[in-house]
């Protein structure tokens, strides 16, 4: 039921070129104080799409890692500094005070958060969350749900970036249940 307006988008991205492409697009927009909101399962690209963001801020990707274990990793050498966090090791309603990440936001950094949905809404109300689904080896569907006005008023400026296979079409009844609404 998505209406002209509405400010959801999901694409297709068919390889890490792909991929690339999106991340430059998204890097253009990003502004110190964003908080991106990453979501998908084990493998589906999160911690890749981070680094991709990362390489686009001034940051050498391969010192990106993942960090399920740190917990949050800070690069500070790009042009606007990166918070990068995951909070699959604390699981469901984790306690974001343990990693003080919350406090992060709206300071001079990006907070970019892997399975951001363990936070329940912790991170307030402005932000571009990010579901990543896996297609297969190499294709991945990306859906953008853009969170307050100046999320909202960004997206549509990425479109020429959102994918070159076309848009998958509706989305299948497992993503509904995974994220209602989409
Ligand atoms: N189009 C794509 N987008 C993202 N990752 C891809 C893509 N194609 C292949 N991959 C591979 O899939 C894996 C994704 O792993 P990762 O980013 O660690 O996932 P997550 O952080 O979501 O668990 C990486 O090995 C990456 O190279
Ligand atoms: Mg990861």
């Amino acid at each position: 039921m998505n209406q002209p307006t509405d400010p959801r988008r999901k694409f297709r991205i068919t390889g890490l070129c792909d991929l690339e492409r999106f991340a430059r697009c998204l890097a253009v927009v990003l502004k110190p104080g964003d908080v991106l909101l990453l979501s998908g399962d084990l493998g589906a690209g999160k911690t890749t799409l981070t680094k991709k963001i990362a390489r686009e801020l001034g940051v050498d990707e391969n010192e990106v890692s993942s960090p399920s274990f740190t917990l949050v990793n800070i690069y500070e050498e790009g042009r606007i500094p990166l918070v990068h966090a995951d909070l699959y090791r604390l699981g469901p309603g984790a306690d974001l005070s343990e990693i003080g990440i919350v406090d992060a936001i709206g300071e001079e950094a990006i907070l970019i958060v892997e399975w951001a949905e363990y936070g329940q809404g912790a991170f307030g109300a402005e932000a571009l969350e990010i579901l990543l689904e896996w297609v297969d080896e190499e294709r991945r569907d990306l859906t953008l749900r853009p969170m307050g006005a100046t999320w909202e008023a960004r997206v549509p400026s990425l479109a020429p970036c959102m994918g070159s296979e076309g848009a998958p079409g509706h989305s299948p009844s497992i993503l509904r249940k995974k994220w209602p609404g989409v």
